[in-house]
């Protein structure tokens, strides 16, 4: 019997932004039929080799063939008409088109005329979606479903577009468990038809289960591939964070003691509270220590941070602060009972068009006008601030619009330092920062753990969570699954957890 061809084979891919070196001399292929994992951390060059494959980067080193013939892309469209789909860690689906017209997108049947056949259309998707399993209204309009939803009609389309090589960019991180029973025999279903599928994902768990090989990159290097079935979880974390690397290995495996005070008084309390995101999530968090809720990217714990500010409503459990249950229906009742938010998108809570002065008072505003404080004092209380946070550039006029994000990031909390909060949430409070900044956000929040406020940190950065946690709860698909206290925690085993 002849061999059946290789679906895919890049040889000696490197490619480069600028400066910054994305992937180097990396060799790949794909098999008929298989699902293939890619796992390594974030920014290890995965996303970026699959965009050279889905031809979204038309610029690299290296050769690449689809089934036997080497080719190069110029464009995506080239690369699906090559027979790779590819969907990206952002949606592309349109939402307002239904859920029909966007499995269809770009192969929508017409009439002879040349007009959309909507009924075909709409039959073609139904028996579609009934045959992956996607249980959907294919009229319903795409935007108003949720989001977990949206993105297994977005795979949908991939799937139904013929394409015979699949890329699959983190597609678990928005969806529910029974979301991901329903992609995975999706996924096994597509690959017994003989199409190759290349799954990528933070969820170490999931890539075990489903896939056949796995591939394992680290700093722009392709490190290993094993079939799945003779490797385990702390071999892949071993290969992720590379042995051997000294600096990098001491970040893995640095003990952090953890300074847990199991007798501090409790300020707020969740008990079994299940909101959009989460569930059955009970927490404490006490005064004068850092509360640490770490988890990959989708697992619950941002949505879990705005319900506790009252963004989302709760539909079970209850929280309680200083052990009086709180009826959390909106923000100003969260405010008032003494809870503030930072949330990780700064930009919702500060007012760039304003000087850095204003930025600092207004949250305490109510406070100033019961006081009858003047402009002049204003001033001088954020004078203050923006010396002791050592806010750059060091001028109270200055419009918030104009700073870095790491100094835009001082500014927000140094409002928290005049009117100290019961609670202070902060949500990704360095992302996105650089060394410096990032190291002057964690010495202010320590300053206000310091101050007798319970702090709660949610973070996908395990570096943050480590260096400010005195107590770390993970959290995975929505629910806690494991707490450190009292004890020595490494990077990898919090990954190991997570
Ligand atoms: N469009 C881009 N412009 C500049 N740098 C980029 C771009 N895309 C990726 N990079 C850089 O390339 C490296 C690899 O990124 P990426 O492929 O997205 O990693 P991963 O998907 O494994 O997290 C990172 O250092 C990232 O910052
Ligand atoms: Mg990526």
């Amino acid at each position: 019997m002849p061999r059946p061809v290789t679906p895919l084979e890049l040889k000696g891919i490197s490619k480069s932004f600028g400066g910054v070196v994305a992937l180097q001399d990396v060799d790949f292929t794909l098999e008929p039929g298989e699902i293939h994992g890619l796992v390594g951390e974030n920014g290890a060059g995965k996303s970026t080799l699959m965009k050279i494959i889905a031809g979204v980067h038309t610029e690299y080193d290296g050769t690449m063939c689809v089934a036997g013939k080497q080719v190069r892309h110029h464009s995506a469209r080239s690369a699906r008409a090559a027979g790779i789909g590819m969907v990206h860690q952002e949606l592309s689906i349109i939402p307002e088109l239904s859920v029909a017209e966007n499995v269809m997108l770009g192969a929508q049947p017409t009439t002879r005329l040349g007009l959309i056949d909507w009924a075909a259309m709409t039959r073609k998707a139904t028996d579609y979606l009934r045959e992956l399993g996607i249980d959907v209204d294919p009229r319903a309009t795409i935007g108003g479903l949720p989001l977990g939803l949206q993105q297994l009609v977005e795979i949908a389309r991939v799937l139904s577009s013929g394409a015979r090589i699949i890329i699959l960019d983190e597609p678990t991180s928005a969806l529910s468990p029974p979301e991901v029973e329903v992609l995975f025999g999706l996924l096994r279903r597509v690959r017994l038809g003989g199409r190759s599928i290349v799954f990528i994902s933070h969820f170490l768990d999931d890539i075990l289960r489903v896939s056949d090989r796995i591939t394992i990159f680290r700093n722009g290097r392709r490190i290993e591939t094993a079939a799945v079935a003779y490797v385990d979880k702390a071999w892949i974390i071993d290969r992720m964070i590379g042995a051997g690397h000294r600096a990098l290995e001491e970040s893995y495996l640095g003990e952090i003691a953890l300074d847990s005070r199991p007798s501090a008084p409790v300020v707020l309390e969740t008990q079994g509270i299940t909101g959009p995101g989460f569930h059955d999530v009970s927490l404490q968090a006490r005064a004068g220590e850092v509360l640490g809720i770490y988890g990959f990217m989708g697992s619950g714990q941002l949505e879990l941070a705005r319900a506790l500010f009252g963004k989302t409503r709760l539909r079970a459990g209850q929280v309680i602060l200083k052990g009086r249950p709180l009826l959390l229906r909106n923000t100003a009742q969260a405010r008032r009972a003494g809870i503030a938010f930072l949330p990780e998108s700064r930009r919702s809570m500060l007012f760039a068009q304003e000087p850095i002065y204003k930025n600092m008072s207004i949250s305490i505003l109510g406070r100033i006008s019961r006081l009858w404080l003047r402009p002049a004092q204003e001033r001088a209380i954020a004078a203050g601030h923006v010396k002791h946070l050592q806010i750059r550039p060091a001028s109270v006029d200055r419009l918030l619009g104009t700073l870095s994000g790491g100094n835009q990031q001082k500014v927000a909390l140094a409002k928290w330092l005049t009117h100290l909060p019961q609670v202070l949430v902060l949500s990704e409070p360095t992302r996105g920062m650089d060394v410096g900044a990032k190291d002057d956000v964690l010495t202010i929040v320590k300053d206000l753990r310091a101050k007798g406020i319970a702090v709660v940190v949610v973070s996908t950065e395990p570096e943050t969570i480590l260096s400010l946690a005195d107590r770390i709860l993970v959290m995975k698909r929505g629910t806690i699954v494991h707490e450190f206290a009292a004890e020595t925690v490494s990077k990898d085993r919090l990954l190991a957890v997570a």
